[in-house]
């Protein structure tokens, strides 16, 4: 067929435009680009991706169509603010976030407590894992430092090491078994009696599993800043306002608080502990989230937080788990940032004893 002189300037016209629209996109996706890792850098050195969210938008509703969309799920610790609680697909202490982590199939996990939780999530389930601001520490695993914790585990050899689940990867990879709060006693009592046991980090855990057992573990010398802090007196104070309150209190606090408690255990255990009672009141000795939850779970009980020394709070907050907000978790789905991410010879190493925990708690229907 003869092509006409106007219909070969039609062809030609029609490439020129093709070509100029293709560079033109190419141009604005390369700026695109650009834009996204001028961000990134001021988000890495802020540790979460801080964009401004429009004031209109209904939070809660966008935060859930994003985990539809993404297949997202949303694993929140009881420490986490009521309004972070109230929409995640999960919430529970540390052993049951992992056991969690380890059984779902969605391809996104946004970790809604602290980095050591985010890691354990990371090394159980190798997808995406999420956690909505990096600087959410601990400072319990702050006080085990790996590459110290290592050399005392070498300097004492012949002894099975247990490490509770609050510390880094690279404590949990020169590890034989990782404890919670919930299985420590357990988990402890597995061990033949004569077996000789380091325990790290948390001194006030470990003195506290050494007194019910009778075992003489060696101790780590780590605390968290939050147990530590709360106050003997005042508790002894809202004793005598409430007389027939129960005191409940979560092992990481230092022996003489856990001297006044009714009911000592972690999280999940002192909730558990406060549905099953007929008293009234109670007097909670751990971080106050947990208030969220037992309120919730007994409307018609009265929870009063323990409050710490040194402040005319009445409340204990971590301010690590706090740095979690609603802004934080909607950017953190949207960007798919920040990821938690663990050394690959770290966690070939971690996930042992960690899998190890996870396989005894099954056992014992933890
Ligand atoms: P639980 O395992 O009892 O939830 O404790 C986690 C924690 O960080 C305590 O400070
Ligand atoms: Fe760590 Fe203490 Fe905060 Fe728990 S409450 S996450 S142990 S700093």
């Amino acid at each position: 067929m003869l092509i006409t002189e106007k219909q070969k300037k039609g062809v030609i016209f029609t490439n020129i435009i093709n070509g100029i629209l293709s560079v033109s996109l190419f141009l604005l996706k390369r700026r695109k680009n650009i834009n996204l890792i001028m961000k990134k850098e001021e988000w890495l050195k802020k540790g979460y991706v801080d964009e401004p969210v429009e004031k209109a938008l209904d939070l809660k509703a966008e935060i859930k169509r994003l985990c539809r969309e993404k297949d997202a799920v949303i694993l929140g610790h009881y420490y986490q603010a009521d309004e972070i609680q109230e929409i995640a697909d999960f919430i529970g202490d540390s052993l049951a976030l992992a056991q969690w982590a380890a059984k779902t199939d969605a391809k996104i996990i946004v970790m809604c407590g602290v980095h050591f939780m985010g890691e354990t999530a990371k090394i159980l389930c190798p997808d995406k894992v999420l956690i909505p601001d990096l600087n959410a520490g601990c400072s319990l695993a702050d006080s085990c430092p790996a590459d110290k914790f290592a050399a005392f585990v070498k300097d004492h050899p012949g002894y099975k090491v247990i490490s509770y689940v609050n510390t880094s990867a690279a404590v949990k990879a020169v590890t034989d078994v990782v404890v919670t709060s919930t299985n420590a006693r357990q988990i402890v009592e597995s061990f033949p009696e004569d077996e000789k046991l380091i325990f790290g980090p948390d001194k006030n855990l470990g003195n506290y599993i050494n007194s019910i057992t009778g075992r003489q573990m060696l101790l780590w010398d780590g605390a968290c800043h939050v147990h530590e802090k709360f106050s003997v007196e005042k508790i002894i104070e809202l004793k005598k306002q409430y007389p027939d309150a129960q005191v409940l209190v979560h092992p990481e606090c230092k022996g003489a608080v856990a001297k006044l408690a009714d009911k000592i255990g972690s999280t999940a255990g002192l909730l558990k502990y406060a549905m099953a009672s007929d008293k009234k009141d109670f007097i909670v000795a751990t971080e106050s989230g947990i208030l969220y939850e037992m309120r919730k779970k007994c409307p018609e009980k009265n929870f009063i937080p323990a409050p710490p020394e040194d402040s005319t709070c009445a409340c204990n907050e971590c301010n690590f788990m706090r740095l979690n907000t609603l802004e934080k978790l909607y950017n953190t789905l949207k960007y798919e940032w920040p990821e938690v991410n663990v050394d690959e010879a770290i966690a070939q190493e971690a996930i042992k004893p960690i899998q190890k925990m996870l396989e005894i708690s099954a056992k014992l229907g933890l």
